[in-house]
């Protein structure tokens, strides 16, 4: 079930999700290689925290962020789609990754229990935040897994190998100028739903009705442009 299928009630998210659907359209019909994925067979575990919010049929029911500055409200990705996410960013113990809008911290969570890497969570609501570090204590990966309170768009992600994503297309337009000025070329970027307009993935995988895309930091252009 997509974010905004669990966000019907909310009529700007309504909105967005017209935008969304026309944007993810282009996408596919361009030509892209969806890779349709229905039964997924990840080696990788879900993560074992927070299991009353953790499964997408429960996601409805998850509280909402309304922090001041918030761009999202918060709505977890599913236990199957993180663990996909993790493998198409292909995470390993060298890695830190960066989930922008963190919410209870699954996402660096499941990457320092799964694959012993480090993580850096951005989370602009406070109570998420706490809720991410007593996870991350009960999971065990307290050591590996760091959360910051603060707007993303004011986070520092040069210390980011991969980052992962759960925003809108809005958000992630707004983001790509400061992906491509911070990151290292090379970084794997993983968003979970929303594409980045004419930025084309690497990889497009759907799983339980999700869709989670994969792109790769360019090097800068002779020109010196960026390509944002
Ligand atoms: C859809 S949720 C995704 C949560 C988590 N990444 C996941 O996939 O389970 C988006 C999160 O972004 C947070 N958020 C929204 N705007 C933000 C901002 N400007 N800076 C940091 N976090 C933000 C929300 O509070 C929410 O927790």
């Amino acid at each position: 079930m997509s974010f905004f299928q669990k966000r019907r009630s909310r009529p700007a998210v309504l909105l967005a999700l017209a935008a969304a659907a026309l944007i993810a359209g282009c996408a596919q019909e361009g030509g892209d290689p969806v890779q349709t994925d229905p039964a997924p067979q990840s080696t990788v575990q879900a993560p074992s925290i927070d299991t009353a919010s953790a499964s997408s049929d429960t996601a409805s029911t998850a509280p909402e962020s309304d922090a001041p500055g918030s761009d999202v409200p918060y709505v977890p990705t599913s236990p199957k789609t993180v663990a996909r996410m993790l493998e198409m960013a292909e995470v390993t113990s060298q890695d830190t990754v960066y989930d922008l809008g963190s919410g209870d911290g699954r996402i660096v969570i499941a990457a320092a229990q799964q694959y012993g890497a480090h993580g850096v969570g951005i989370e602009i609501d406070a109570e998420l935040v706490k809720k991410a570090r007593k996870n991350a204590k009960e999971a065990g990966v307290a050591d590996l897994v760091t959360f910051r309170q603060g707007d993303l768009f004011n986070a520092d992600l040069s210390g980011a190998t991969a980052v992962t994503l759960y925003l809108l297309p809005s958000v992630n337009m707004k983001l790509r100028p400061k992906l491509m000025r911070e990151l290292e070329p090379g970084t794997p970027v993983v968003s979970h739903d929303f594409d980045m307009d004419d930025w084309e993935p690497d990889r497009t995988v759907q799983l339980n009705g999700d869709t989670v895309f994969r792109w790769t930091i360019p090097e800068a252009r002779p020109d010196g442009s960026t390509g944002e």
